[in-house]
């Protein structure tokens, strides 16, 4: 659909406010809502330490949901490949889900290699000020490799798999982002420390 189609649509589309709001919502919960945007290499321990952080969050009564990308590939965006293309889109479905999620009050945990700045650029674009935390998962291409959980690593290899992140297709490093882990260097537990620590001192757990 053309820029121009879609400006048409929306002109006959109505916004509805809401009696409750986002403010009420994260009152209630007592908590801040945000999305923290795990970014990586598939294989840097993305989807491990979102798990083990859900957890503790749970343990913490903070309502929190974890979307992660294999996951939403099963269902909202099934449709979608790896091209350039299909990434963008798949990123650009889960910023708008992370919208609505933190709307309605929760910590969302998005674990997706989510390959290029713009699209993370975009993702924060749709939040307000302080509620886009990325969390950059760092561990080198050879030690992602060397764990392969999937044997995705050794398929690109052999050439069974196209556009493969870090193989035959591009990961762009963030710049700056609110956190930085070395799944290298750290195991999950001490990873999960620093983003706790983070969002303790960040008022998020108010
Ligand atoms: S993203 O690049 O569009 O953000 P996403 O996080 O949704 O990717 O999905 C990545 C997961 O899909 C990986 O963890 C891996 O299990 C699987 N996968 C299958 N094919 C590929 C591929 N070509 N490149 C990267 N991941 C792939």
């Amino acid at each position: 659909m053309s820029t121009k189609q879609q400006q048409d649509n929306l002109d006959n589309v109505v916004w509805h406010q809401h009696k409750i709001g986002k403010q009420q919502r994260a009152k209630a919960k007592q908590q801040k809502p945000c999305v923290l945007w795990f970014t990586g290499l598939s294989g840097s321990g993305k989807s491990t330490i979102a798990n083990l952080l859900e957890q503790k969050l749970f343990e913490l009564s903070k309502q929190s949901y974890l979307l992660d990308g294999d996951n939403i590939r099963h269902g909202l965006c099934g449709d979608l490949g790896f091209s350039d293309r299909d990434r963008v889109e798949n990123i650009r479905r889960i910023s708008e889900l992370c919208k609505l999620f933190v709307d309605s009050g929760e910590i969302v945990l998005a674990a997706f290699i989510s390959p290029f700045r713009t699209d993370r650029a975009f993702a924060r674009s749709l939040l307000g000020d302080g509620e886009f935390v990325e969390v950059f998962v760092d561990a080198p291409l050879a030690v992602c490799e060397e764990r392969d959980p999937k044997g995705l690593y050794k398929k690109a290899r052999r050439g069974e798999i196209h556009k493969f992140t870090g193989i035959d297709s591009d990961y762009q490093v963030p710049y700056g982002p609110e956190i930085t882990i070395d799944t290298a260097k750290y195991n999950p537990q001490e990873c999960v420390e620093q983003i706790l620590n983070y969002l303790t001192e960040n008022g998020f757990l108010k």
